[in-house]
Formats: C-alpha cells, structure tokens, sequence
C-alpha cells in the first residue's frame, strides 16, 4: 500500500481558496484532484502552479467527444506534468485517449459508469442492461483500450479489482470515515475498507476541505487506513 493513497479533491470555486487550501494542507497532501469547477475557475494556469510547487494533479475532465478531438486534448494535457486524467469509458473515446497520451507518463483512469447513475438513467440512455453489467463491460473495454486505471465507487472495488488484475490503478470517491457527514453521497465506505477491496488511491474531498483544520482531518483517515492494515 502507498504510504499516502489520499487525493485531495479541491472542489472550491476560484484559485485563489485552492492556493489557501493547499497552503494549509502543507505537506500532508502531495496529490489533488481538480475537476470542473476548479478548472473553469483556474484553468490549466493553476494546474500548472501545483505542478510547479511539486504537487501530483489529478485532473478529472471526464472527456468524451469524438476521437481526433480527445485524442488532441490529451496530447496536451500529457505535456503538462499531469499524472491522472479521467476519460468516459467508450471504446472509442479510451482508445483515442490512449494514442494522444503516447509515450508520455500520463495515466488515464476511464470513468465506467457515473456512481449517480441508477438503473431509470440508464434506461433513459436506451441502455437495456444493469449498471453492474455496464461497468463491467466497460472495465474490461478499458482494460483492451490500454487504459491504466478505472475510477469506481469503493463499493464497487473488489469486483473491479478482480477484473483488471493488481496492475490497473483504482482510484475511489465516496470515501468517509465513520461519522463524517456524506453530503449527497449516497453510496459510501471508509477508506480502511475501499483499501482493504482494492483501491489505491482515495479521492477525499469536504471531509477535508471543509473540516476545521483539514491536516488534522487528513492525519486521521491516514490513522485510520494504517489501523485497517494492521487489523
Ligand atoms: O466531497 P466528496 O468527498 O464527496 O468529493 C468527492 C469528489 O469525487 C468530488 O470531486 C466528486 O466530483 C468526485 N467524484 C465522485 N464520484 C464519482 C466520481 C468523482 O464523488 N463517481
């Protein structure tokens, strides 16, 4: 297990509260997620900035768009210092990605099926079959795309984890400690147990970012995870 597997979603709407954040968090976070909001706030100036001051970014586009048009995004954020991007989990849309990222040391984690998706959305989509078959699916797709990791609600990590073998990289959202307020996240599980299925890396976002001293907060799902490990 990786000594620190905590991402750090910086879901806040300008540069200027991520600066503030990631000052506070020093150096007990090295690794954030930035997503939409963030990066309409901030653009790729202050993915650059993180990078710059020698922090890991994830940055979680979920691109979907015809092939030549991913695969020439990609290519531009894989000369960035990006480590993880997020793409949909479509054939089509994973394999460009790949031929954009080339040789570069960018990682792509696709997205299977969104976690707020249930079984009416789906069908809304035309999409006859269970979320569960679809993630499926789309993990073994990803996988012969050569995609390097998949993005999944931790409930769904140990039966991802036995699809794609040890090598994929699984990175989970919807991780709260016991206690911790789930905001609108419906389905969740402690970081001790989203390790303990498979996960690498947990994406943590208002439990810390909106704790009172979010280091602290930080500190203990470290605390946590290492007690699971020994447990
Ligand atoms: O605040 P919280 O810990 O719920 O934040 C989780 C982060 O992970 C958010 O940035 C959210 O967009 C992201 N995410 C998620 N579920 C997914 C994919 C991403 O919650 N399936």
């Amino acid at each position: 297990m990786k000594t620190n597997p905590v991402i750090v979603a910086l879901d806040v709407e300008s540069a200027g509260d991520a600066r503030a954040l990631v000052t506070r968090l020093g150096s007990s976070v090295s690794f954030y997620k930035v997503g939409m909001e963030l990066y309409a706030a901030g653009g790729m100036d202050f993915v650059r900035e993180l990078i710059a001051g020698g922090k890991d970014v994830f940055l979680d586009l979920k691109l979907y768009d015809i092939g030549e048009t991913v695969k020439r995004a990609v290519s531009q954020v894989a000369r960035t210092g990006v480590r993880f991007l997020t793409v949909h989990g479509s054939s089509a849309v994973m394999r460009a990605a790949v031929e954009g990222r080339g040789r570069s040391p960018l990682k792509l984690l696709a997205v299977t099926v969104l976690t707020s998706f249930d079984q009416q959305d789906l069908a809304d989509l035309g999409y006859p079959c269970a979320t569960g078959e679809l993630v499926e699916l789309r993990v073994r797709k990803a996988m012969q795309a050569g995609i390097d990791g998949i993005v999944a609600s931790p409930l769904e990590a140990r039966s991802i984890r036995a699809l794609t073998g040890p090598r994929a990289i699984l990175v989970t959202p919807g991780v709260r400690s016991a206690g911790a307020g789930k905001g609108d996240q419906k389905r969740v599980a402690t970081p001790a147990e989203a390790i303990r299925d498979g996960a690498d890396y947990l994406v943590i976002g208002r439990q810390v970012t909106r704790a009172a001293d979010p280091a602290a907060a930080v500190a203990q799902v470290l605390d946590e995870i290492h007690a699971g490990s020994r447990a």
